[in-house]
């Protein structure tokens, strides 16, 4: 493992996004964002991306410096297009324009179809978080193969399609953040097992025929974009069994077919990219009910769930968020660590765009 410092591991990333055509704005919003998700613990949707979005830059599946393209605005409905833009970019400020109308409207729902990878789905739930706003988010992905299996399946048939719900907090309690995909474990996260050589639990993936593995490399041929790889292409199990199913089921119906954007049924395109179609509601708490009423019975709600004795002493109840947090707090401080088979893929895909990998490591502070 290598440890970098956050702002050193920005500008070795910031460098690479410019050289790849993006503009200063754009570079700075999609760097924060993967650098923030690798703060947050999850590697999965961190830094380790940027080989494969180089490479999808250079097959023309990724467009940089797009904005969102807004193709509906209908009293407290927004719809964008994304025209396979960074996600991180074009979210952002499609989150922007409907968090501006929910201030007015009180209950926006807006769509983004057609965007490159969105990332960490979380950091719309923290946008929306510091305008004070609650916000859910149902997120498909689609434009290749699909990962997960249904229940009671033997092969893919859905993304990890990802689902957020947002929280503001209070001055006493931080804001609660659910923000998860609905597979037992996202596909960055088999990626990041597959380079450290690591076995997963039981139950997370099934190989080719359908059969229980623990072997990250079951996944190879999705986490690669390469269907040349040696390995048949196995699946991610649902989370949560029926239930995660259903709840991947509806990613594609409400984040892939209302958007527009549509979903991974076979008839739809697959180019190869990683396409991400997201559903937005975003309600100002304000109109529902007085904020202080509110903010007492956030923190009144979770004091309540985390005076539950813990059954093990080491490992006392959590809200969601609070592992992010812990992590960030960790990470700021001690730096990212960064597997060496990701750097050495990091710094390969900085020299393939003609960048220097002395200065890449001199930017990098290692
Ligand atoms: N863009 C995409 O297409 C896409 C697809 C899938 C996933 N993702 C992203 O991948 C990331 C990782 O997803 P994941 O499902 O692996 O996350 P995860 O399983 O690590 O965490 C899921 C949620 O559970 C909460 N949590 C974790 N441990 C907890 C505990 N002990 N008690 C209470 N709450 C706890 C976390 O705070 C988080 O909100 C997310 O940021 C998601 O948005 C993106």
């Amino acid at each position: 493992m290598i440890l970098i410092q956050s702002e050193n591991l920005k500008n070795v990333v910031v460098a690479l996004l410019e050289k790849g055509g993006s503009n200063a704005e754009e570079a700075d919003t999609v760097a924060s964002h993967l650098v923030r998700s690798n703060l947050c613990g999850h590697d999965s949707h961190g830094v380790g991306m940027m080989p494969l979005y180089m490479n999808k830059l250079g097959e023309g599946l990724l467009n940089p410096n797009q904005k969102p393209e807004k193709v509906k605005e209908d009293g407290s409905i927004l719809m964008f297009e994304g025209n396979r833009g960074y996600g991180q970019s074009v979210v952002k400020k499609a989150m922007e324009q409907a968090l501006e109308l929910c201030k007015e409207k009180g209950l926006v729902l807006m769509t983004v179809r057609n965007s490159y990878h969105m990332g960490r789905i979380g950091t719309y739930g923290e946008q929306s978080i510091a305008a004070g706003m609650v916000s859910l988010h149902f997120v498909n992905v689609t434009d290749h193969p699909p990962l997960v299996a249904p229940f009671r399946g033997s092969d893919a048939r859905f993304a990890t399609n990802p689902i957020c719900i947002a929280m503001p907090g209070t001055a006493k309690q931080p804001p609660v953040l659910l923000d998860m995909a609905t597979s037992r474990i996202a596909l960055g996260k088999v990626r990041v097992a597959l380079n450290k050589g690591e076995n997963l639990p039981e139950d997370w993936l099934i190989d080719h025929r359908g059969q229980p593995s623990r072997d990250p490399s079951v996944m190879e041929s999705h986490i690669y974009h390469d269907s040349g790889k040696e390995n048949p292409p196995g699946a991610l199990t649902p989370v949560g069994d029926y239930k995660g199913y259903g709840l991947a089921l509806f990613c594609e119906l409400l984040g892939g077919m209302l958007s527009g954007g549509f979903t991974i049924q076979p008839e739809n395109e697959r180019k190869g990219g990683i396409t991400n179609n997201m559903l937005t509601f975003i309600v100002d708490p304000s109109r529902l009910l007085e904020i202080p009423t509110m903010q007492h019975e956030i923190e009144a709600m979770v004091d309540y769930v985390k005076a539950s004795p813990p059954a093990d002493p080491d490992n006392p109840v959590l809200i969601a968020g609070d592992p992010e947090r812990i992590s960030l707090e960790e990470r700021e401080r001690d730096g990212i660590p960064i597997d060496e088979n990701t750097w050495e893929q990091i710094l390969d895909a900085g020299v393939n765009l003609g960048l220097n990998r002395d200065d890449l490591l001199k930017t990098s502070g290692i």
